[in-house]
């Protein structure tokens, strides 16, 4: 009753990882894949190793968290190992591997993905990172001429799927949804964090993230996600994969009836343990019995009005 297909693709369910929660190692992936999971997002890859910002990297604040992870990772080369190791149990269970990478500029973009490629499923452009710096990230993702160009350097180095990740931090989120599809986006992920914000101690007077400033995600930006896959679902035809605040099956249908064909649970992990992929489907299959639906009946349904 869940499967979907998407960009070719079937998913035994649309309920997915999203990057950089629970996805530092392959052990980690497998455990949110085991637990119901329809396919799994790596942490952020890049060319080389990177650190990271320095310690606290997370904060926990009303309605949610703020990070600055600064996208660390043992970089690409070396994350392939985790994913070797997990890659067979993965297809036995059908979970599919969704490979996150970042760059500086079209030509490391393309060089990552090829290096990824024959590792995963898809792959999801991170052009988003609100606080990577060093023309990482959101830097890009807030330049329709840029993102147009790392999307179809990819596009013309892999042949497998390409989804590309937006930030909300835009003015105009519909300019970048259309430059990323008329650069060959084959979906689109809506949103990364927003912000940035921070968070001062009263006692010291000192910014409590290492970074300073850091990207908020969990339950507070959920309608804004919400309407940022709306407004994408009005200007593209590619589908769109919903990711922000969600922790409920009620908090899915939400996403699809604005327009999204899947969805992404990231900070949801922490609210609800390993097992809300279970939870959510079930509260998902709940609604849709309930109600006498099929996902292809509710999907875009707030555009009716
Ligand atoms: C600790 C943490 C690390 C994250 N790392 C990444 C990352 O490496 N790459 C990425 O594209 N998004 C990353 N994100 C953003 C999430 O994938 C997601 O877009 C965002 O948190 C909103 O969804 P949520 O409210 O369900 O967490 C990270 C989020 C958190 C909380």
């Amino acid at each position: 009753m869940l499967n979907i297909e998407m960009c070719g693709i079937s998913f035994k369910n649309p309920v997915f990882l999203a990057a950089g929660v629970m996805g530092e190692t392959g052990a980690a992936l497998k455990r949110m894949a085991k637990n119901g999971a329809g396919a799994v997002c790596t942490k952020s890859l890049g060319l080389e190793k990177r650190s990271g910002h320095r310690n606290p990297t997370v904060v926990e604040v009303e309605g949610g968290f703020l990070n600055a992870m600064g996208l660390p990772n043992p970089g690409v080369k070396e994350y392939i190992r985790e994913l070797e190791g997990i890659r067979d149990y993965l297809k036995r269970i059908d979970v599919k591997i969704i490979g996150s990478i970042y760059g500086k500029d079209p030509r490391e973009f393309s060089e990552v993905a090829e290096i990824l490629e024959p590792y995963v499923d898809l792959l999801e452009l991170n052009i988003s990172c609100p606080h990577a710096g060093g023309g990482y990230g959101a830097q890009i993702g807030q330049d329709p001429d840029l993102s147009h160009k790392v999307v179809s350097g990819v596009k013309d180095s892999v042949k497998i799927p390409v989804m590309v990740k937006l930030t909300p931090n835009v003015s105009d989120i519909k300019e970048i949804a259309v430059a990323v599809t008329e650069g060959g986006a084959d979906a689109i992920t809506a949103i990364n964090t927003l912000g940035p914000g921070m968070v001062i101690d009263i006692r010291t007077g000192r910014p409590i993230l290492g970074n300073k400033f850091g990207g908020m995600s969990g339950k507070a930006i959920k309608p804004i996600a919400l309407r940022c896959v709306y407004e994408i679902y009005s200007v593209v035809d590619v589908p769109i994969v919903g990711v922000g605040g969600i922790t409920t099956g009620h908090d899915v249908v939400e996403f699809m009836m604005a327009g999204a064909t899947a969805v992404q649970v990231g900070t949801g992990v922490y609210y609800r343990g390993y097992d809300i992929f279970y939870k959510i489907c079930k509260e998902l299959e709940e609604y849709l019995t309930e109600n006498n639906l099929k996902i292809k009946d509710i999907l875009g349904k707030a555009h009716e009005f």
